[in-house]
């Protein structure tokens, strides 16, 4: 929030309307003492007398035009209605500089007000709206806080002259608030949607029940739902009343996009559609969860005046016990794709409910899919066919996660309408070409940003030809998304892949019956088959289980058996590694789940020593490096690590970010183009930055158990992607790591 920008003392500030928002504005601005005087007029005598009596404003005055001559500012917060008089007469008068600004709740009737009666725009007129209301009105509420951390919203023409508003700006932020700046019409319809729609439902429930002959015995039951909903049906109906008719068109606008809604449900209840009310309920449950999470972290911003959510991790400590971390991030993304894909009910169990895979999961729900959970785990997937999906209602926004894109492009490039992709600041610096080129040499046609990066622009309807593509760098991704484009391309798709790379997709697809040949380290589809639902349980994140593997290890003392963990072979790479530098790591139980193989991993501290690793283990491990490295930390000796220039390119650029963070906690670490070169030694205390990459908040916790002192570890909220109970699984098993300021 830039600071503001009020130059020194201003002279007069007149505020017309003495109500809630003139009087709290007024005696803000009062005792901010920007003004050499806050004048008040009113209509009423008893408003002005209490302005006085409770310190609202320094004086008030009866005339109007006395008032505003020679004023600094002009406060108009009359009610809107009466907007259009008041600006009448404020064009007869000799307003000098003054400065006009007004609080209305809707702006096209008061810019409309203006225009007639200053005959153009005029360049010293600020139309503002503080959303900021409260049951309470009149002088008596006046509150000089009330607008803090509330929202104003400043609609400037094109006329308005910047000086003008900057300094309206500023007299807002001064009093808190978090000032945006909008055009007149998106105003009026964002309002209309989320402020006075609602508040016309209201209103229309309450009257119609109260209208029916019953109507005792309905207010007599009338529990939480109604009581709920009908809340605002208490505010100010002359008001209401003023808002409705100055915003007359984009009232309409969403009044009749609502109607329509409602009659579609009203015929899904008249034909017994279960499935479609479900398909609403569940999106709107989602979306109302998502608000809220939003709203959420804005308030935790504003109190914190940023996002950096910081791990304090305390030196020592040693592992024990058996846990279970959070189910595999590759398949929960995929179990969501195919099972939406399939004809049937798919059934998903240990589904992992990190942020990156709940994007996958908005994103089908979104193109019409009906899905349930998750809850504890569990989704059920009402799949729609290869051929069902419904254009979404706006870009798909995947956040944090880089599957969820680069999969979800393939996927699209084969349907019949339009599609974008989006995702959060680290995202949208990530490479697409990888995708975006053999797609469109498949005949699909996609726009990215400046250099490849997001978001994906993709064009429906487009005939996609099969092919064979030999991936110039060794990934699953790209993989995957061909192969699932390869689902709706003419003839076969085949992928040659330099390296093996996960092969859940292959293994996916046939467990939905879908015919996939891996014929060594080529993979192919065909289209024109179908995928039938299945059942899956998704194993535990050997990802995940990896920073356990590294903790249990290098902490003296440890033992540790991690349950029921993913051991499909493209990605144990971390286990032979830590195996390779002395590690006591060993499998038990293993069996297999719906087509991926698992196993209980017991783990013991052991001594390691530093290794060269063989460049071949690296895709099969690409995940686990920044870990990996805290283990070559905590080794005897020198690892060397080559050919992972991939990881430049993950959430962060994972080498260097982890060569720092090693660096500030004194352990010798040299970043190389396509490596890093650890030499094992003393881990000290100190901060480190995670760049907004969950593995690095996470692996610099583990760093903890061998640290001589606390680490502080910033930017940490997006462990939340892909573990979303990291801290209290690592507190259970005896890691001393907490959200700073927390036990
Ligand atoms: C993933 C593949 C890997 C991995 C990512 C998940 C997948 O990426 O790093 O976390 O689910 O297919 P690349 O295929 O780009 O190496």
């Amino acid at each position: 929030m830039s600071a503001p920008s009020v130059p020194g003392k201003l002279g007069r500030l007149v505020v017309v309307g003495l109500g809630l928002i003139g009087g709290s504005f007024a005696k803000g601005m009062r005792e901010k003492g920007l003004f050499t005087e806050v004048v008040g007029v009113d209509l009423d005598a008893e408003s002005r007398r209490l302005a006085v009596e409770l310190g609202v404003v320094d004086r008030c005055e009866t005339d109007l035009a006395a008032a505003c001559q020679g004023a600094a500012v002009i406060q108009l917060a009359v009610p809107i209605l009466a907007m259009e008089k008041l600006l009448a007469q404020l064009a007869g008068f000799e307003l000098g500089d003054a400065l006009l600004t007004d609080v209305g709740s809707a702006k096209g009737n008061v810019v409309r007000a203006a225009r007639l009666a200053f005959s153009s725009d005029n360049p010293r007129f600020v139309p503002g709206h503080p959303i900021a209301g409260s049951e309470q009105s009149g002088v008596e509420a006046a509150n000089a806080g009330l607008f803090r951390r509330h929202k104003v919203i400043l609609t400037p023409l094109e006329a308005t002259d910047p000086a003008a508003l900057a300094l309206i700006d500023g007299l807002w932020r001064a009093l808190g608030a978090d000032v945006e700046h909008m055009q007149v019409e998106h105003h009026d319809q964002v309002l209309a949607a989320t402020s006075h729609l609602p508040h016309l439902l209201a209103f229309t429930l309450v009257d119609s029940l109260a209208k029916r002959s019953e109507n005792l015995e309905i207010f007599r039951y009338a529990a939480g739902g109604f009581r709920d909903f009908t809340r605002i049906a208490g505010s100010d109906p002359v008001m209401w009343h003023d808002i409705f008719l100055a915003n007359r068109e984009a009232v309409l606008r969403t009044l009749d996009a609502f109607r329509d809604d409602l009659d579609a449900l009203r015929d899904a209840v008249d034909a017994g559609d279960g499935h479609q009310l479900l398909g609403v309920f569940t999106r709107a449950r989602v979306a109302r969860e998502h608000f809220s999470k939003i709203l959420a972290r804005r308030a935790y911003v504003d109190a914190m005046h940023s996002n950096d959510l910081i791990f304090l991790a305390n030196p020592g400590g040693s592992l024990s016990g058996r846990i279970r971390v959070p189910g595999d991030k590759s398949i929960s993304h995929r179990s969501i794709m195919l099972g939406s894909l399939a004809e049937g009910t798919t059934e998903v169990e240990g589904f992992l409910e990190g942020e990156d895979a709940l994007a996958t999961l908005q994103a089908f729900r979104d193109m019409g899919v009906v899905i349930e959970g998750p809850h504890h785990g569990r989704v059920t997937i009402h799949g729609v066919g290869l051929n069902g999906l419904k254009p979404p209602p706006g870009p798909l926004y995947v956040g944090n996660s880089g599957t969820s894109m680069r999969l979800l492009s393939g996927l699209l490039a084969g349907q019949p309408f339009d599609t974008t992709l989006t995702g959060d600041a680290s995202l949208s610096k990530r490479p697409m070409n990888r995708v975006a080129k053999p797609l469109r040499e498949m005949g699909a046609i996609i726009e990215t940003g400046p250099e490849g990066r997001p978001p994906l622009t993709i064009k429906g309807g487009q005939r996609l030809t099969g092919m064979h593509y030999e991936m110039p760098m060794a990934s699953a991704q790209v993989k995957s998304c061909l192969l699932l484009a390869g689902l709706y391309a003419a003839g076969d798709t085949a992928v040659t892949e330099p390296a093996p790379t996960r092969d859940h997709t292959e293994r996916m697809l046939r467990g939905f019956g879908y015919p996939v040949t891996v014929d060594g380290n080529v993979a192919s589809v065909e289209s024109g088959h179908k995928l039938s639902a299945t059942h899956i349980e998704v194993p535990a994140d050997i990802s995940s289980a990896a920073f356990f593997l590294v903790a249990a290890s290098i902490a003296e003392g440890s033992e540790l058996v991690l349950e029921h963990v993913g051991i499909n072979p493209t990605r144990t790479g971390v286990i032979d590694i830590l195996k390779l530098m002395g590690a006591d790591i060993s499998l038990e139980n293993q069996r297999e789940v719906g087509g991926e193989p698992v196993a209980d991993l017991r783990v013991r501290a052991a001594k390691l020593k530093g290794i060269d690793i063989p460049e071949d283990l690296v895709p099969l491990a690409i995940d686990e490096f920044p870990v990996l490295f805290v283990a070559a930390a905590c080794a005897e000796g020198r690892t060397v690590l080559r050919g992972a220039e991939e990881l430049r390119v993950k959430e962060s650029d994972r080498i260097q970010v982890m060569a720092d963070g090693l660096l500030a906690l004194g352990v010798k670490a040299e970043p190389t183009p396509d490596g890093i070169i650890i030499e094992g030694g003393p881990i000290g205390g100190g901060e480190v930055w995670s760049h907004g990459d969950h593995r690095i908040a996470m692996s610099f916790s583990v760093a903890s158990l061998r640290a001589s002192a606390p680490i502080r570890i910033h930017d940490c909220a997006n462990v939340a992607t892909s573990f979303p109970n990291f801290l209290g699984l690592a507190a259970q098993a005896g890691i001393r790591v907490a959200e700073e300021g927390k036990a």
